[in-house]
């Protein structure tokens, strides 16, 4: 395999692997567990069950794809349920093919089991981590789902806004998941929520981050959807839910913001990071979003 090196790998805390970014200095995932914080800050808001049972065709987006885990967790727990569902399309993006390099070893990991049965036979291209179009059976607990699932390489700052005429309303989950805000805050931009906006499931569908910076947590809000909490994995905060308003009063367990999160959203915090056509640097990301802040909270 080329370009693997084990000086770039870290085994996390619950025994599963992440990355170190050479160009932001980031892991690819909290210290706590690559697998944990999929599960914990990804998967589980989604709130899968009722959705498997409610639902003939599931889809997903996993914008970020990196090692995968997001999808490999999703489809486990899924196939963990007694779905009524006959397929899940999963449409991932990722800029580069070096993660996609460490599927094997993600996939390895015992939890994955099952999955990595599946793929190693009918999807072995995935597993030498090649981009491209692939369908595998996901044996469920009393029947097996079809998977279709696309790894699309590029930048998500021209997929995902070409994406919405080709796919419209269609996804049940969004999965957003770069580098921190900070460091790249032309990936978290109010235009790109926007774009989740109109490509996800009415009613029901949802997106879910690890973030929880005021800048994106107002974003959505200014997209007109709703914000909650997600639960915290190891030091760092929960991250955040993003639900349509119609679907906001549904689902009595999800956790409502703080009172000091919802008040920093009204401040100079909550002002967004905005690139109206997808092209600017994150310096004048930057630059732009503190003028802003300049004019309203002089
Ligand atoms: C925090 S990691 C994602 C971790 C991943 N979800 C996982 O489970 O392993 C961020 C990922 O975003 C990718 N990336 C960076 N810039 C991107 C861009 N402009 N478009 C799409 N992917 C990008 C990186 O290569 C990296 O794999």
């Amino acid at each position: 395999m080329s370009n693997q090196s084990d000086e770039d790998t870290h085994i996390t805390e619950d025994g599963s692997l992440t990355l170190k970014d050479e160009e932001t200095g980031e892991l690819y995932h909290n210290r706590a567990g690559a697998y944990t914080e999929a599960l914990v800050n990804f998967v589980e808001p989604l709130n899968l069950l009722p959705l498997a049972s409610q639902r003939r065709q599931l889809a997903f987006l996993d914008v970020c794809f990196g090692l995968g885990y997001n999808t490999f967790t999703l489809l486990n727990e899924l196939a963990n349920l007694d779905p009524e569902t006959d397929s899940i399309k999963v449409v991932a993006i990722e800029k580069f093919q070096k993660p996609l390099l460490y599927i094997s070893r993600v996939l390895a990991d015992r939890r994955f089991q099952k999955l990595m049965e599946q793929v190693s036979s009918q999807a072995p291209g995935l597993l030498q981590g090649n981009f491209g179009i692939y369908t595998f059976t996901l044996p469920c607990k009393s029947r097996s789902v079809r998977v279709h699932f696309d790894l699309l390489q590029g930048d998500l700052r021209q997929v995902v806004p070409s994406m919405v005429p080709k796919y419209g309303k269609v996804f049940d989950g969004i999965f957003h998941d770069p580098f921190s805000p900070r460091r790249v805050p032309e990936l978290w931009t109010i235009d790109l929520f926007e774009c989740y906006r109109k490509l996800l499931f009415e009613p029901t569908g949802t997106v879910v981050t690890y973030s929880a910076a005021s800048a994106v947590r107002s974003a959505f809000k200014k997209c007109g959807m709703c914000v909650f909490r997600t639960t915290a994995v190891g030091e760092k905060n929960g991250g955040t839910l993003v639900v349509l308003p119609s679907n906001a009063a549904t689902e009595t367990h999800r956790l409502p913001l703080l009172d000091e999160e919802s008040q920093k959203l009204a401040g100079r915090a909550g002002v967004p990071y905005r690139d109206s056509n997808f092209c600017k640097s994150s310096k004048e990301i930057e630059q732009a979003r503190e003028a802003e802040q300049k004019l309203l909270f002089p």
